[in-house]
């Protein structure tokens, strides 16, 4: 979902670019673009990648050390040379690229057009460069906040001025930005990843924030670098690289017990049986009020929060109920804003449906809480206070350690609730002391990746699976559809196992193979007979199944063994085979695993 930098220092911006917009690409595009700043501008537009547009610009003399590049995925207007950004004024001197929708943009055009703008593309974004040009009265900024007062909708924006040649002027609003500072450069980007490589001394701007970007600094609010802006990147180069693992992906699904790790780190107490979240403890007060818990998130993040509601009624006590963030907005929900939370779960911390959902419920006075893992992001900003996934950088489009990640922190957050409710000292530590077995039980099923590929095999060429789950592994079932069909393109259903007699198997005969998720827990019985069903109807049976149950081969086709752990923690163990099954037929079928087309990474438009 788009990708921006900008660079002013001492070097040539030509390079920088186009290396930081290759790091961004993992974030979906469908075109590209640059300009850079010196005794000319040097504008340069293309529809497809990356590569296209560096072969465009490699003959071409770029001496200059200021610039801005764009990944656009297109929302106005189709993947065209002149739809790409950069943007530009009627002469050619004001320049910007931008992530997010223009949502009056129609009726600004409108007016531009009839004080005499000439438009050269379809794009929302134009608006702003023709805007920015009815404000300019020499200074870059004031033309730029002025035409932001303008505005409604979202935007992560640079602009560069070809008559002010020393800055650049970065603006955010519901789209992600983040701004690097190096020794006598500044570099502006989407994420980290275009930023990593040349400082880890950053600053978020806040949402509705302008500052202006110099290459000794920033000024923001009238302030010069005010120091208590600055922030320290935690990830490190490697870690935004695939360390030998052929995709991303792959290499994600493995950081599994390190994730674990990092996500619990400092945040469990054993001998008390509690979590300790240093990200809540300012809102720990209104917490111990709460009575009813609304999880909101998309894809992945919606599956984790069916999981949290599971956990947090069973083993935290309070009342939960799950929203697809996309939907919950345009509901009326009945809030007490006294005694009810909304939880936004979100790797991206950019997606504008749940951003949406914050934002909804801040307005009418609900504290809002984030689970979230990229640091200093939208939606880590617009809630009242959260918990960080700490799981590095996701690259691949498909989330995998996020996931887990997320699981883990609402097993603690469940166990801060439960806690301070029914939950006794003696279940605490058990909950506790198994969170902390859970990497190694996740590397004993990673072990397990080559027998998984072989199973991958076999079941390559079937055109539709059917994923089967109950309790806390029936959101496992919806994931493990989902990394499958987004990853390899084949269709896939998951359903709650006791559901599936109501009508989907109607579609079970040899073609249509099922992978149920069959533990050795308090719905076993129940899974059991319902993967009997599909067999009774020639159906194929894949089953993830407890180390030592013998019984469950009298009925699969294949099994895949992990480890015990308790039922409110197996989610973390039962997602990870689907996601190696899923990544190996993708990889068979010669997809593209870690950009799989229509799909981007974080979805900032609604
Ligand atoms: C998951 O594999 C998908 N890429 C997608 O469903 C994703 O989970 C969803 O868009 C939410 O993203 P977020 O966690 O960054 O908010
Ligand atoms: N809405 C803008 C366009 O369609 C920006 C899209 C993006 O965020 O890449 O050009």
């Amino acid at each position: 979902m788009c990708g921006i930098v900008g660079y002013i220092g001492e070097k040539s911006a030509k390079d920088i670019l186009i290396d930081g917009l290759r790091r961004l690409e993992y974030r979906g595009y469908d075109s590209a673009g640059i300009i850079v700043l010196d005794d000319k501008p040097n504008l340069v537009k293309t529809e497809g990648k990356v590569d296209t547009l560096d072969e465009k610009i490699k003959d071409i003399s770029m001496p200059g050390n200021i610039g801005i590049a764009h990944t656009r995925w297109a929302t106005h207007g189709m993947p065209t040379d002149e739809n790409a950004h950069p943007h530009f004024d009627c002469n050619k001197k004001i320049f910007i690229v931008h992530n997010g929708i223009i949502e009056n943009y129609k009726h600004l055009k409108e007016s531009l057009i009839k004080n005499g703008h000439i438009f050269s593309s379809e794009t929302d974004t134009e608006v702003l460069a023709h805007l920015i040009e009815e404000n300019y009265e020499g200074n870059l900024e004031s033309a730029v906040e002025n035409a932001l007062s303008k505005v409604i909708g979202t935007y992560g924006i640079a602009a560069i001025s070809a008559d002010e040649p020393d800055k650049i002027v970065a603006a955010k609003f519901g789209s992600p930005l983040i701004i690097g500072l190096g020794d006598n450069e500044s570099i502006i980007a989407s994420d980290a990843s275009a930023i990593l490589r040349h400082t880890k001394q950053v600053v978020y701007p806040e949402e509705g924030e302008i500052v202006v970007v110099q290459k000794d600094g920033f000024i923001t609010k009238g302030e010069i670098s005010p120091k208590d802006r600055i922030a320290i990147l935690e990830w490190e180069l490697e870690q935004a690289e695939k360390s030998g693992f052929p995709h991303f992906m792959l290499k994600e699904i493995f950081e599994g017990p390190k994730v674990i790790k990092d996500s619990i780190r400092g945040r469990l107490i054993v001998d008390e049986g509690i979590s300790k979240l240093g990200g809540l403890e300012d809102v720990a007060d209104e917490l111990s009020r709460i009575e009813r818990l609304i999880i909101v998130g998309c894809g992945t993040a919606y599956y984790a929060g069916l999981v949290g509601e599971y956990l947090l009624e069973e083993y935290g006590g309070i009342p939960t109920e799950v929203e697809y963030a996309s939907e919950f907005r345009y509901r009326k929900p009945l809030l007490d804003k006294e005694t009810t939370a909304l939880i936004a779960i979100s790797q991206s911390g950019e997606t504008a449906d749940t951003l949406s959902a914050v934002k909804e419920v801040k307005m009418k006075g609900v504290l809002t809480l984030g689970i979230v893992n990229v640091v200093g992001s939208t939606i880590a900003r617009e809630t009242d206070a959260g918990v960080y996934n700490h799981a590095g950088p996701e690259i691949g489009v498909a989330s995998t350690k996020a996931l887990v990640s997320q699981l883990a922190i609402l097993s603690l957050i469940t166990l801060m609730f439960g806690r301070q409710r029914e939950l006794s000292l003696v279940m605490g530590q058990r909950i506790a002391k198994e969170i902390y077995e859970l990497p190694a039980k996740i590397e004993e099923i990673l072990s397990q990746n080559d027998k998984i590929k072989e199973i991958a095999e076999k079941y390559k060429d079937y055109k539709d699976f059917l994923y089967l789950g109950r309790k806390y592994n029936y959101p496992i079932a919806l994931e493990g559809a989902l990394k499958l069909k987004e990853i390899s393109y084949i269709h896939a259903e998951g359903y709650p196992a006791g559901e599936m007699k109501h009508g989907p198997i109607a579609l079970i005969d040899e073609n249509f193979p099922t992978f149920g998720i069959c533990l050795k827990d308090s719905v076993y019985d129940k899974v059991y007979s319902n993967l009997c069903e599909i067999k009774a109807r020639c159906g194929k049976i894949i089953v993830v199944a407890s180390e030592g149950d013998s019984e469950i081969k009298n009925i699969a086709d294949d099994v895949i063994y992990i480890p015990k752990t308790l039922e409110m923690l197996s989610p973390i163990l039962t997602v990870v085979p689907l996601q190696l099954f899923a990544y190996h037929i993708a990889v068979m079928l010669g997809r593209n695993v870690d950009k799989p087309r229509n799909l981007a990474k974080s979805v900032t438009v609604e």
